[in-house]
């Protein structure tokens, strides 16, 4: 990890959410890191960011972050650097081969045991789709999934609120059609969906149904995740960014966060490196013109993470068309 100087960062902005009440910061941190990293590194990585002045922790039962972010917290109250857990806001996720109505319960409980928390602040379920049950390997293996059965996952997931255990749920990667398949029986409608937001897939139909609905759209991949499993390098080295980084003396992934606190959705960034997660920070102090605006408004349109995982021709989905509803 990088050596970056712990600077007071600039006020982060907060999004409060209605379900709750809680208070989100804007920019997120996230926790999963590919290729792997050792639990020792994750929480390093966790710790200098609250130095740093993160608050939104993002992680997922999958991403093998919940252990070191719980050690984290632990930490980071014993040095002082908080007061409480309530000064965070901590998402985890639902694993796929745990999205059946009866495993919902024992899944929350596992995750805030490894958190070490009395709460989440959102929980998440992770894919619009189940695994077999017991399947807890990193990845997603073609031929082991399965349809989820929304009805029983989402009414576990709304017990989850009404016991306590997590202030709000919401959904991840799911279309505005299966959002829409949610919401037409949920008692608790979803605050949240979480998806792919980036200046190469800005979500425009789907915020739109999104805020129509009061569902919060929170971004993950705003730098497309490059370097990883599920992202690509597009979008840090895009000729139109990288013009615009140049003009204004500042970074790509900048520009990235920049233009996403302006469009308003929340996003989660990953960074390891301190030099880079104190530079993330530097957003909030400079804008924008309309004209650097309208030029990334205008980039074409394509998803890093394509679904490609999920499809299979002989599988639950058979294209990637299939998986996200023809919203591709
Ligand atoms: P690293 O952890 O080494 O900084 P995303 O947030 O879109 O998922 O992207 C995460 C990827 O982008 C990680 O590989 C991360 O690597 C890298 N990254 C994070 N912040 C920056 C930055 N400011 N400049 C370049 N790469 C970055």
């Amino acid at each position: 990890m990088g050596s970056g100087s712990e600077t007071t960062c600039l006020t982060i902005p907060e999004h409060v959410l209605t379900s709750s009440g809680r208070r989100m910061q804007r920019l997120g941190f996230g926790t999963a890191a590919y290729p792997l990293v050792t639990p020792e590194v994750t929480k390093a990585a966790i710790l200098q960011a609250i130095k740093l002045g993160y608050r939104h922790f993002d992680t997922a039962y999958i991403y093998g972050s919940e252990q070191p972010l719980g050690d984290a917290i632990v930490e980071a109250i014993s040095l002082g650097l908080i007061k409480s857990r309530d000064e965070l806001f901590i998402t985890s996720k639902l694993w796929c081969s745990d999205a059946y109505g009866d495993l919902v319960l024992p899944a929350i409980h596992r995750s805030l045991q490894n958190l070490k928390l009395e709460y989440l602040d959102l929980y998440l379920i992770h894919f619009p789709l189940s695994l077999e049950r017991g399947l807890y390997e990193f990845g997603v293996r073609k031929e082991a999934i399965v349809p989820m059965d929304f009805v029983s996952v989402w009414t576990a997931m709304e017990e989850c609120q009404r016991l306590g255990l997590t202030k709000s749920i919401g959904i991840s990667n799911f279309s505005c059609k299966k959002l829409a398949d949610i919401l037409a029986f949920a008692k608790i409608p979803p605050a949240v969906n979480q998806v792919e937001f980036n200046p190469l897939w800005n979500q425009k139909k789907l915020r739109e149904f999104c805020n129509a609905n009061g569902i919060l759209v929170i971004g993950y991949s705003p730098l497309g995740a490059s370097g990883t499993l599920w992202g690509s390098n597009q979008v840090l080295e895009n000729e139109v960014l990288k013009e615009i980084a140049d003009t204004k003396g500042k970074t790509v992934a900048q520009i990235c966060l920049r233009w996403a606190m302006e469009e308003g959705v929340g996003v989660i960034v990953k960074s390891f490196n301190g030099e880079r997660m104190k530079q993330n920070l530097e957003i909030f102090d400079w804008s924008l013109s309309e004209e650097e605006s309208k030029r990334i408004d205008q980039l074409p349109q394509s998803r890093c993470s394509t679904g490609e995982l999920f499809v299979d021709e002989h599988g639950t989905f058979k294209t990637v068309e299939e998986f996200w509803d023809g919203e591709v």
